[in-house]
């Protein structure tokens, strides 16, 4: 009989993995032996992508190869473009995210295997996604898709294609460090969709379709969509206070606060606060930085509780001209590598993931046939 259930597999261990390591008595975050504060101080999303697919940072060799295998893999294909032009101008971002994905699969066979090879479909995907997302968003404008700009970084240029301007150099690197910030935080929800997918020896792309549809759920993504309404919610920064009392009264959900893990604040939030305060001071706007150091102080004298990721990652992606509803196709573009990541590791030490459940309901009842039911 199955021990206790872990209602949401709370600190249930499901499984081993070297990619990433959580503390979240000390609030540490850790890819592959890195402390997630030296990444955003000194890396970027692309060594931080080789780091979590091979294992280990990348020479400047690996480097420059990896960069050289990425920039091709931007363009869609007419194909997919075609598909994506039928879709409703107001088709929701993830929903069209998850349905290109999905569709590219069809037209890219070679690249969806599973097994060591689909290395291929994780560099595709990478790639890919910011050129996704963008092109529907330009597409939903009535704009036609921009050139590729081969000579931009990842970061740079998925900036860029997001609001059809180069970005400054702050611009770029606050993207940059996001990136690396969201790229993989060990067994969370969209991340274990993945992971159960590949279980099955079902292929990366579908695995990462597994993993959109998951991330579309407010509890898991969009936390900071909801924080920038709050933000806006209020004529000046007097009243935030009042409107989170409000929120708390009415026992809802302050977005950007808690986490599973994290006891203490999420260290992605604290590297998040400083970018937020600095974009701000470059754009003469401290507005959202100062209501979101308002709204902290109300939250943890009211509930004790820590910001999460979500807390300041939509004033910085506003400072950066993002619109909200791209926020969380913005996750999936730099989660794309933590979730490819786990789908190889997968493979490479398969086990079906197949828990059981702890039945509840009636047993060894008798057949009636219909017409002598009653209720
Ligand atoms: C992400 O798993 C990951 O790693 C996810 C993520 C990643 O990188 O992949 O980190 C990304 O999803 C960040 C989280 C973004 N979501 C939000 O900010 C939504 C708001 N947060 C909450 O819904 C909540 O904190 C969760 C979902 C994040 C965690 O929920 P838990 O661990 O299931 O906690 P819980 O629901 O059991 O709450 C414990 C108590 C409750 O109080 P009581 O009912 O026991 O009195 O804390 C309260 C909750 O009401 N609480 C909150 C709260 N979060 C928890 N109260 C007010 N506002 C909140 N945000």
């Amino acid at each position: 009989m199955p021990e206790e259930v872990q209602k949401g597999l709370e600190d249930v261990v499901a499984l081993s993995s070297r990619i990433t390591f959580i503390d979240g008595k000390e609030g540490r975050l850790v890819y592959e032996g890195y402390d997630i504060r030296e990444l955003a101080e000194h890396s970027t999303f692309e060594e931080v992508a080789y780091l979590l697919w091979y294992g280990r940072l990348p020479t400047t060799t690996q480097l420059e190869d990896l960069r050289g295998r990425l920039r091709p893999l931007r363009t869609l294909p007419e194909e997919l473009r075609a598909l994506l032009d039928r879709l409703p101008a107001t088709a929701s971002p993830m929903d069209a995210l998850r349905t290109a994905v999905s569709a590219l699969a069809t037209l890219e066979p070679g690249e969806t295997r599973t097994g060591a090879s689909s290395i291929g479909g994780a560099l595709r995907l990478t790639a890919a996604l910011p050129t996704i997302i963008s092109e529907q968003h330009r597409r939903r404008q009535g704009l036609a898709p921009l050139p590729v700009r081969p000579e931009l970084d990842h970061a740079a240029h998925t900036l860029y294609q997001l609001t059809g301007r180069e970005g400054t150099p702050l611009e770029n690197r606050a993207l940059d460090v996001a990136l690396i910030l969201h790229a993989d935080h060990e067994l969370n929800a969209s991340t274990f969709a993945a992971r159960v997918t590949a279980s099955t020896l079902s292929d990366l792309y579908s695995a990462v379709t597994s993993a959109i549809g998951t991330l579309k759920g407010p509890l898991h993504g969009g936390a900071n969509e909801r924080v920038m309404e709050l933000l806006r919610s209020v004529a000046n920064d007097e009243e935030i206070e009042a409107a989170v009392q409000q929120r708390l009264a009415r026992h809802e959900r302050i977005m950007g606060f808690g986490h599973r893990v994290y006891k203490v604040e999420d260290p992605r939030a604290t590297i998040l606060r400083d970018w937020s305060r600095r974009l701000g001071e470059a754009a003469g706007n401290l507005t959202w930085y100062r209501r979101l150091r308002r709204v902290e102080e109300v939250v943890h004298r009211e509930k004790g509780l820590y910001p999460n990721v979500d807390l300041y990652s939509g004033s910085v992606y506003t400072l950066l001209g993002i619109p909200d509803d791209l926020f969380t196709p913005l996750f999936a573009v730099s989660r794309v590598a933590g979730w490819t990541a786990h789908v190889l590791e997968e493979y490479e030490d398969l086990r079906l993931i197949r828990p059981v459940a702890q039945y509840i309901g009636p047993n060894h009842l008798t057949y009636v046939p219909i017409e002598q039911r009653t209720a």
